[in-house]
């Protein structure tokens, strides 16, 4: 794995932010699998303001999200598809037709795991995809078990994750408990992943992860096994 380390989280934002706009730029229609969370915040508004500028065109990218809850609508300010179109699609040139995040409303969520699955493959996988990390060792809501999916799954969410993402919500018992996720095998038909983390609250997530050990209850050691990772993460996170 290959290890950035920046010195704060605007930097972190900068570096991850550059790495997606020079795919961008040499690859016009390249496909971007991307992350919700608090993590990549800053790397979208980096993205924002080189599109403002005029230095970079979405027009002909696709992106892919990593999950949703299930169930949410769209219009729920706390779904993905919101938190998406508010930080970085409506103020991009990209087409929202284009955007893909796994239906939240969608009546037969199993079906739903099915198109989405087929989507990524039919897109050819993801040019890069962005990641965080949960404290629980979580990626996308691949939940920390004895057995990993490989492919797009409806999930349970942890009782930690529910609970470090109620910040969001109005209480822990208004956080859905399922979710839509990409599978560790679609997460992995991507030809490079980034993953991201600030902030000491990762460091032993981190930690473990960098162990290079393969552990299913801690979903993250999994990225040990593919050949192009990097990790961008700031100072404190080391410690
Ligand atoms: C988000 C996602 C999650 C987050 C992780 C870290 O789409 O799939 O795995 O990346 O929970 O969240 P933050 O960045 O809020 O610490």
């Amino acid at each position: 794995m290959n290890i950035i380390v920046c010195k704060n989280y605007e930097e972190m934002s900068q570096h991850g932010a550059q790495m997606i706009a020079s795919l961008v730029k040499e690859k016009p229609s390249c496909v971007l699998g991307l992350a919700t969370g608090s993590t990549p915040e800053g790397m979208y508004a980096a993205l924002v303001e080189m599109c403002k500028k005029g230095e970079l065109s979405f027009k002909d990218v696709t992106s892919v999200n990593l999950d949703e809850y299930y169930p949410i609508d769209p219009a729920n300010d706390q779904s993905y598809r919101y938190f998406m179109n508010h930080q970085l699609f409506d103020h991009i040139d990209i087409d929202k037709a284009n955007t893909n995040v796994p239906d939240g409303t969608a009546a037969d969520p199993v079906a739903e795991c099915k198109r989405y699955e087929q989507l990524v493959t039919d897109l050819g996988g993801i040019d890069i995809q962005i990641l965080g990390i949960g404290r629980n060792g979580h990626i996308g809501f691949n939940e920390p078990d004895t057995k990993l999916m490989l492919d797009t799954h409806v999930t349970d969410l942890t009782e930690d994750t529910i609970e470090a993402n109620a910040r969001f919500f109005a209480s822990a018992n208004d956080v859905p408990r399922r979710a839509l996720t990409m599978g560790i095998g679609t997460i992995f038909k991507a030809k490079k992943i980034v993953i991201m983390a600030s902030g000491a609250s990762k460091r032993d997530a981190v930690s473990a992860m960098l162990e290079r050990t393969i552990d299913t209850s801690f979903p993250a050691t999994m990225l040990n096994l593919h050949p192009d990772v990097t990790l961008i993460c700031t100072a404190d996170v080391l410690d």
